[in-house]
């Protein structure tokens, strides 16, 4: 809220203390993190044919009916608290992933969990590990716990394409840090690794650090050599995956994510867990959504035909765009960006901007339904050819995705 809405009392001064001062730790210069548009205020300018949101990636596909049905019975009494414990929600996920309730730690979406574990293990002495091009907020949960952050260089930082995380220069930098945080796949890149290199990579990291593997987009992936890296813990005590039901399972507006872990510690990260952190619609939403398999299983299958479609269509034209395990592709334009983005906007289609990821040249867009997806293509199409000159010949012979 800007300085002076509220009008100073009569006879009180009017000065506003610095309170980003009086911040502790690293708060003080903290920049909140960015959501790429004002949502809200884009869909109230949108034309006719709506808003086409490709920033977030959210799942075109939505929620199973199952899950809606719970949602809307939960809505019934909204007078009493939500499980503090989410009980019946943690022992169906430990059902699915052979591990016991103890194992699971619920979260307001996985954000809140990702924050709450730099709060709890990092700190001015105890700094905290990522790949360049990791998910951004990695990087605030360290400045907000006070911990340094270092971020290590991601594979072919230099080239166009792709930009996937170096495990070796991570396991470099994991030797000064407390908490390592990598998401497999990876936000915004799309780029993944194999489960076998995420388990060479643990042990090269060693047991005296947290690794947080963020599986926030594994149900869309389809290369076989990537499985969970739930099937590490035994192997990996210091192992947390993060999870979440906002992407495929089509709930993101619910906020329910969860981590997979030792009980030992879970129970440290419980020690600061808002009480009712999930709320009861969500409880019953996520659980429902668990037991339709086949729900997950079309969207996986839908969102790869469209992966390789956009992909190629996206070649097609000349344009750079990585690999990717994800509900996402990124493109580079090889020119700033922020013109076509600016275009795209004015056609009502939503792109998430790369700036504050260090990728001026690219943008971000959530794979949609086919008719979404030739939606974007015309508006690219369009966008690209009011950019400057000589911005679509920069994409000729571009690197190879
Ligand atoms: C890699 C990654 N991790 C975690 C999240 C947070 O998801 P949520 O808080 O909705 O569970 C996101 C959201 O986009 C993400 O991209």
């Amino acid at each position: 809220m800007p300085a002076g809405t509220i009008p100073a009392a009569a006879g009180m001064s009017s000065a506003i203390p610095d309170f980003g001062a009086w911040a502790q730790g690293g708060v003080g210069s903290l920049r909140p993190y960015d959501p790429g548009h004002d949502i809200v205020a884009l869909r109230r300018r949108a034309g006719a044919d709506g808003l086409l949101e490709l920033g977030s990636n959210e799942s075109p596909h939505g929620a199973c009916p199952a899950a809606k049905a719970a949602a809307a019975a939960a809505l019934g009494d909204l007078s009493r608290y939500p499980d503090p414990l989410g009980q019946d929600l943690r022992v169906a996920l430990a059902r699915g992933l052979g591990l016991g309730p103890d194992n699971i730690l619920l979260g307001n979406g996985s954000h809140e969990l990702l924050m709450q574990v730099a709060q709890v293990f990092a700190g001015p002495g105890a700094a905290v590990a990522a790949s360049q091009f990791g998910f951004a907020v990695y990087a605030i949960a360290a400045q907000a716990a006070g911990a340094p952050f270092i971020a290590a260089p991601a594979l072919g930082a230099d080239a166009r394409m792709p930009r996937g995380h170096d495990l070796d220069a991570l396991a470099h930098a994991a030797a000064d840090a407390r908490i390592v945080y990598l998401a497999n796949p990876n936000n915004p890149t799309g780029t993944w690794f194999g489960t076998d290199a995420l388990d060479a990579f643990l042990s090269r990291a060693g047991p005296d650090r947290l690794v947080v593997v963020d599986e926030a987009y594994i149900e869309y992936a389809t290369d076989p050599s990537l499985v969970s890296a739930a099937s590490l813990l035994a192997r990996h005590p210091n192992l947390l995956v993060m999870r979440t039901f906002s992407k495929a399972h089509g709930l993101a507006g619910l906020r329910v994510g969860y981590a997979c872990g030792h009980a030992a510690l879970l129970a440290v990260l419980e020690r600061v867990r808002e009480s009712f952190n999930v709320n009861a619609v969500g409880l019953a939403a996520a659980q429902a959504a668990l037991g339709d398999t086949a729900h997950i299983s079309a969207t996986r299958a839908a969102n790869a035909i469209e992966r390789d479609w956009l992909h190629a269509q996206l070649q097609a034209r000349g344009i750079a765009v990585g690999p990717s395990q994800t509900n996402f592709l990124l493109l580079d334009l090889g020119h700033e960006a922020s013109q076509v983005e600016a275009a795209l906007l004015a056609r009502d289609v939503v792109p998430r901007p790369m700036r504050g990821y260090g990728l001026p040249t690219c943008l971000r867009i959530t794979l949609g339904l086919r008719d979404d997806n030739l939606r974007f293509l015309a508006a690219l199409d369009a966008a690209l050819g009011a950019a400057p000159a000589g911005a679509q010949r920069a994409n000729e012979g571009g690197a190879p995705a």
